[in-house]
């Protein structure tokens, strides 16, 4: 995943809000009352009847322990990295080809399986069900990474797949190899047990997320889309199961991705006629521009805390805080205001609130006695689910408010529509059902993703995409994402099989169990 980090950190600030005085104004409000402890969104349908498809167990062996950690290793070895947008490691991509066929022999001879390249380097695999009236999905990975180097203070080089206190130490052992080898080994697994599926599925490993998936995910889109496919969901990386990291949480909690922020690189530019820095203008291209720069920083997006998907993600999780936490959160019509507000202080919490606006370069000026000409300054700012990027464009427009600034959108795409997460919504129950068969004490809600993923451009074969896998992270893991000592624990990674192995099989059922009706009830 790209610039990931942010995602995690969220919630710390808010126990800020646990003010005494606060908390008794509030105890005032009945009705809010009322939804703290009748609000328990999360019970949705685990006590409904579930159709069992889920036949094949895997009990992995001695031997098969070896073997699936073993391949896992050998695939974290391979530096397929991303380097620049121009550039990847294409020897490497190759090799990866290679090692797939290896230690995957059934994927690749079975006859239910049908395995394509895409743009030379990403593979495309489709296992046709046996009942093509249910509809296929999609399961989402990318084989590149970002570079590292050992100088930076790796306790372990990062292509050495090293094992330190039962960790696998590499790049790409979060992002996203993990993926990309638990789903092969389960498809392996599950093909060697005489597994056929009902609802056919496909596989899809990108070659480029980390330089924007141009290649590899859009091309497999490409493919799909000519193909007339129709996906059911898409299951891409994302979000995790995070461990002691959202404050005041009590357990665990799997955030589900059901979006991600926009994302907009605008260039601000002003030309002015160059001169004689002995008889200057009152105002040069550098004092006009850094004046709209300043506009920007000092005016930031506005406030949208409880509009987009991260609303949801507190009232599911509300049951599992503890006074006044719960209260606040099961009552976000009152309080998401005055939340947004306490989150703003943090950047890590800020991102959640709003789009952000960040001025990343300013290039200006040749010779210390001329007066430039040109002046231009670049903007990154990530876009929150509730604003449109020509919004964004417009209030920059705005809020820089000099016709003298040329603002032009150089890329940009909008927020990722939200995906459905409710009872009727069949990817999001089936990844819920799968992580509490496997982790009955982890609450299960959507979130949002601050970075983007290559699932961003499967918008148009599903409405339903969703950025998730089984990793666990604990204090101090995030900064692990794309920066150094990346990696992941032996039992974690056995874990991401056995969750693949049990997803492709829970997804057979015909459709959801009807709701539980107690919720109706109340
Ligand atoms: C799984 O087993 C149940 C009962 O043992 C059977 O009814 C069902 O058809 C099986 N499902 C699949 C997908 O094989
Ligand atoms: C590219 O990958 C190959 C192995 O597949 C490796 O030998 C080579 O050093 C890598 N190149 C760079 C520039 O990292
Ligand atoms: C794939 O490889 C061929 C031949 O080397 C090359 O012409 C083509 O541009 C490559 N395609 C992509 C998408 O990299
Ligand atoms: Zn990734």
């Amino acid at each position: 995943m790209t610039d990931s980090r942010a995602n995690f950190k969220v919630f710390k600030l808010l126990k800020i809000i646990f003010s005494s005085f606060l908390v008794a104004a509030l105890l005032l409000f009945t009705v809010a009352s009322i939804r703290t402890f009748t609000l328990d969104v999360n019970v949705g349908l685990q006590t409904a009847h579930w159709e069992k498809t889920n036949n094949i167990s895997l009990v992995i062996d001695h031997h098969q322990r070896k073997e699936l950690l073993e391949n896992f290793k050998k695939a974290v070895r391979i530096p397929t990295v991303s380097f620049s947008p121009t550039e990847s490691n294409t020897t490497a991509l190759l090799d990866f080809e290679r090692l797939l066929r290896k230690v995957f022999p059934t994927v690749f001879s079975s006859t239910l399986v049908h395995h394509e390249l895409v743009a030379n380097y990403s593979h495309l695999f489709w296992v046709p069900g046996s009942q093509p009236d249910l509809v296929p999905y999609l399961l989402l990975a990318h084989i590149d990474v970002v570079p590292a180097s050992e100088s930076d203070g790796w306790e372990a080089p990062p292509f050495s797949a090293q094992e330190i206190d039962g960790f696998i130490y590499g790049r790409g052992t979060l992002d996203d190899k993990g993926p990309v080898m638990g789903i092969l080994q389960a498809l392996e697994y599950l093909l060697i047990k005489g597994y056929a599926p009902r609802r056919g599925f496909y596989i899809g490993l990108g070659h480029d997320e980390e330089i924007h998936g141009h290649n590899g995910a859009v091309n497999i889109v490409h493919v799909l889309k000519q193909r007339g496919v129709r996906l059911s969901f898409v299951l891409d990386e994302g979000l995790a199961i995070l461990d002691g990291i959202i404050s005041g949480l009590e357990g665990p909690a799997a955030l589900i991705g059901v979006s991600e922020k926009g994302m907009a690189n605008v260039k601000l530019s002003v030309s002015v006629k160059p001169g004689h820095s002995s008889m200057p203008p009152s105002e040069t291209s550098i004092g006009i521009l850094a004046a709209a720069v300043k506009r920007l920083e000092d005016n930031p997006m506005p406030r949208f805390f409880g509009y987009g998907p991260e609303r949801e993600t507190f009232e599911h999780l509300a049951h599992k805080f503890r006074l006044p936490m719960k209260f606040i959160m099961s009552n976000l019509w009152l309080f998401s205001s005055l939340l947004g507000r306490v989150m703003e202080r943090k950047p890590d919490s800020n991102a959640f609130v709003r789009t952000t606006t960040a001025v990343t370069m300013f290039n200006a000026g040749v010779k210390v006695n001329v007066i430039p000409s040109l002046a231009e300054a670049y903007v990154n700012l990530r876009i929150h689910p509730a604003h449109s990027l020509q919004e964004v464009l417009d209030l920059i427009q705005s809020t820089v408010g000099d016709q003298r600034v040329k603002i032009e959108l150089v890329y940009g795409f909008d927020p990722l529509p939200v995906s459905s997460a409710d009872e009727k919504s069949f990817g999001f129950q089936i990844i819920k059902k799968t992580v509490l068969d496997m982790f009955p004490t982890v609450a299960v809600a959507p979130g949002i993703c601050i970075g983007n993923t290559d699932s961003r451009h499967f918008k148009d074969l599903t409405s339903d995409i969703y950025r998730f896998s089984p990793v666990w992270f604990k204090p101090g893991d995030l900064q692990r994402f794309h920066g150094i000592n990346e990696r992941i624990s032996k039992k974690n990674y056995e874990d991401l099989v056995a969750f693949y192995f049990s997803l492709i099989q829970n997804s057979d059922i015909q459709k959801l169990p009807e709701p539980h009706s107690s919720l109706h009830e109340l």
